[in-house]
C-alpha cells in the first residue's frame, strides 16, 4: 500500500517535472539541512556577513574547482549524504535557482556562524539563525504546496531525510569567544551545557512539528583539538582542556536528550551521530586514516595554520587528502568522507539508536 502511494507521488512528481520542462530524473527522498558552517553550502553568499567561504582556495577540489560557499576544499557532509541517497545536491535556500522541480529535491537552510542560541555569532551580523531557518522551512513548504498541493507536500516532508548540525559555535563563538563573555559570567560550564540542550530540544521539537520524521543530529567535534584552538590555547601541542571539557559534557547530554525526545514521541525520529568520536578517531591516530596530520590545517597561517582565515594569501598544502583539517575549523573533504561512512554504517558506538543504512533499509520497507 505504501509503495503504491509512493509510486503515486513519483508519478505526480514525474508529471510535474515534465510540466515544468525540466529533464525528468528518478526521484529519491527529499533532503533538508539545517545548521552552521559545517553543513552550509552557500546561503551566506547572499548575505552581508564576514562568515563566508566564497573565495579561493575554498572549493579547490570541488568538481568546478571554484568556491561555492562550502567550508571545504571539496564536498561537505550534506553533499556526501545526498550522493548516498542517489540524489542531486540540495541548493542553498537563498539561491535564486531554487525554484520549480528543484524544490522537490529539498533545500539547505544552513548558515555559517549560527548556533543554538540567538546571541551566538552576533559578530557575524547578518546570518540565518536557527529560528529563522525553521521559518524558512515553513515558507519552503508553502512554496512547494503551491506546486504539488498540501497533501503531497506533507508526504514529501514526512518522507524526507533531515540533517541538523549546530552547537559548536555556541562554545567557540559565544561562551569562549572572549574571556569573561556574557554567557560565561551568567552560567558555569555545566549549567550552560544544560541550557543549550534544553534550547536545542525546543528546536528539534519544532522541526518535528513542521513534519520532519527522520532527523540525523550530529554532536560537536572535538572542539579543543581543531587547529584554531591548538594555535590559540594549546601549551604543549595537546588539545585545549577547557574546550574538550565542554565537548565531553555536551555530547553525552545531547544523546540523552534525543533518547528522551524519541521516547516521548514514541518513535525513532531523531538519530544521534557521535561526530566527536568519529573525529577523535583520526585526531588520535591520523596515520590509520591516511592523514599526515590531524593538527595542522591545510589552509591557514601561523602555528598549526590555525590563525585567522583561509584566504588566497594563506599557506596551502599541495595534497588536501593528507590532512584531516582543511581550514582552522573545518574538516577536509577526505575527513568528511570518513565521517559520512561512519554515519552510514557505524556501530552503535557512533550512531544511536542506529546507522543511516539501517534507517534507509527500514524506510524502504514501510
Ligand atoms: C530568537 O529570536 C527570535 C526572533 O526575535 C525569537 O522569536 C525567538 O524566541 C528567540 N529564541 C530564543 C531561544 O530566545
Ligand atoms: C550499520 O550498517 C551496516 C550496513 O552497512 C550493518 O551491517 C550494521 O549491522 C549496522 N550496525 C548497526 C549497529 O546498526
Amino acid at each position: 500500500m505504501a509503495s503504491a502511494s509512493s509510486n503515486f507521488v513519483s508519478s505526480i512528481i514525474f508529471c510535474l517535472v515534465l510540466a515544468l520542462g525540466v529533464e525528468a530524473k528518478p526521484t529519491s527522498r527529499a533532503f533538508f539541512v539545517f545548521g552552521d558552517s559545517l553543513v552550509e553550502n552557500g546561503n551566506n553568499n547572499y548575505l552581508l556577513t564576514t562568515a563566508r567561504a566564497d573565495a579561493p582556495p575554498y572549493g579547490i577540489d570541488y568538481p568546478t574547482r571554484r568556491p561555492t560557499g562550502r567550508f571545504s576544499n571539496g564536498f561537505n557532509i550534506p553533499d556526501l549524504i545526498s550522493q548516498q541517497l542517489g540524489a542531486e545536491a540540495t541548493l542553498p535556500y537563498l539561491s535564486p535557482e531554487l525554484t520549480g522541480a528543484r524544490l522537490l529535491v529539498g533545500a539547505n537552510f544552513a548558515s555559517a556562524g549560527i548556533g543554538i542560541l540567538n546571541d551566538t555569532g552576533i559578530q557575524f551580523l547578518n546570518i540565518i539563525r536557527m529560528y529563522r531557518q525553521l521559518e524558512y522551512f515553513e515558507q519552503y513548504q508553502r512554496r512547494v504546496s503551491a506546486l504539488i498541493g498540501a497533501q503531497q507536500t506533507k508526504r514529501l516532508v514526512n518522507q524526507a531525510l533531515v540533517l541538523v548540525t549546530v552547537g559548536g559555535n555556541d562554545f567557540v563563538n559565544n561562551y569562549y569567544l572572549v574571556p569573561f563573555s556574557a554567557r560565561s559570567r551568567q552560567y558555569s560550564l555545566p549549567d550552560y551545557v544544560k541550557f543549550l540542550i534544553s534550547e536545542y530540544r525546543k528546536l528539534l521539537q519544532r522541526l518535528y512539528d513542521l513534519g520532519a520524521r527522520r532527523v540525523l543530529v550530529t554532536g560537536t567535534g572535538p572542539l579543543g583539538c581543531v587547529p584554531a584552538e591548538l594555535a590559540q590555547r594549546s601549551t604543549n601541542g595537546g588539545c585545549s582542556v577547557e574546550l574538550q571539557r565542554a565537548a565531553d559534557l555536551y555530547n553525552p547530554q545531547l544523546v540523552e536528550m534525543i533518547r528522551g525526545l524519541n521516547n516521548k514521541l514514541g518513535r525513532n525520529v531523531f538519530i544521534a551521530s557521535n561526530t566527536q568520536k568519529m573525529h577523535y578517531d583520526f585526531v588520535s591516530n591520523p596515520q590509520a586514516f591516511g592523514f599526515v596530520s590531524s593538527k595542522i590545517a591545510c589552509c591557514g597561517q601561523g602555528p598549526y595554520n590555525g590563525i585567522g582565515l583561509c584566504t588566497p594569501l594563506s599557506n596551502l598544502c599541495p595534497n588536501r587528502d593528507l590532512y584531516a583539517f582543511w581550514d582552522p575549523f573545518h574538516p577536509s573533504e577526505k575527513a568528511n568522507k570518513i565521517i559520512v561512512q561512519q554515519i552510514l554504517s557505524g556501530s552503535t558506538d557512533y550512531m544511536t539508536p542506529m546507522n543511516l543504512s539501517t534507517i534507509l533499509e527500514l524506510d524502504s520497507r514501510t
